[in-house]
């Protein structure tokens, strides 16, 4: 027990909570990191125990510093969709694009309280949700993904989803951390975006993550109204029916 303290005390935050994870993973208090939904429960004892501070840490600066650059870089930007946007630290980051309209959306409940009490704005929303039956009710210009991708059972499903939601031109700004299983979610659905820039970031402590700017790619209208919600799939397999039968 000494030892895991020691190391606890040497590792940086990241390296840390990654050697606390495998332990919480081979106790069964949470299911391994990759191509996996962990429950809102887990998330919200995660929060309030403070398990997540550590992001807003110096190592995690980077990240968070490219995101708010590729966001700025698409030019005039009035709108920001944060998926996963836990206790909304990038809002922060998103401040030299004032004014500006952001929604940020999370599975828990405690990290939304968390950037409601910080963000009490009007352009800034907060929305307690999963990110996989989320609907807006608008278009955005940017849509991130800061390090949420692995935890969809669907992620290539979530990124077409959501791309019926980008403004004209819009684009997605996806970070995925570099690990494994979480290169393996990457693997599994960058063949739903175009990318056009890709950036690795590597911190002193061996973290890193690829981060990507992207656009989506072209899918049909029809799809895209069914996966937006705006037309029901049943009214789709009528239509063909009538066209095959006709
Ligand atoms: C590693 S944290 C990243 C938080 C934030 N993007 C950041 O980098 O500061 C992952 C976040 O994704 C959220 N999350 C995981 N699965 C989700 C889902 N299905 N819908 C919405 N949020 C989800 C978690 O609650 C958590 O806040």
């Amino acid at each position: 027990m000494h030892a895991f303290k020691a190391l606890q005390r040497i590792l940086p935050s990241r390296l840390r909570e990654s050697a606390r994870d495998l332990a919480e993973v081979a106790l069964r208090r949470r299911p391994a990191q990759g191509i996996n939904r962990v429950p809102q429960s887990v998330w919200d004892d995660e929060y309030a125990r403070g398990r997540w501070e550590y992001l807003d840490n110096i190592e995690e600066m980077a990240r968070y510093a490219v995101i708010a650059g590729y966001c700025r870089h698409h030019g005039n930007v009035s709108s920001v969709l944060d998926l996963g946007c836990g206790a909304g630290l990038l809002r922060r980051w998103l401040r030299p694009l004032e004014p500006i309209f952001y929604v940020g959306v999370d599975l828990s409940n405690v990290a939304i309280e968390a950037a409601r009490n910080e963000w009490t704005d009007e352009s800034s929303k907060f929305v307690a949700m999963d990110v996989e039956t989320f609907v807006p009710d608008r278009k955005f210009d940017v849509i991130v993904l800061n390090e949420v991708l692995y935890y969809f059972d669907d992620p290539d499903l979530v990124l077409t989803r959501f791309a019926a939601f980008l403004e004209e031109n819009g684009k997605l700004v996806i970070s995925v951390w570099n690990s494994p299983d979480c290169r393996r979610a990457w693997g599994r659905s960058r063949g739903s975006v175009h990318m056009l820039d890709e950036v690795q970031i590597r911190h002193q402590s061996g973290v890193s993550w690829d981060i990507r700017l992207c656009r989506p790619r072209a899918t049909s209208p029809l799809i895209v109204a069914c996966l937006s919600g705006a037309v029901s799939m049943g009214s789709v397999s009528d239509c063909l029916i009538t066209i095959a039968v006709g």
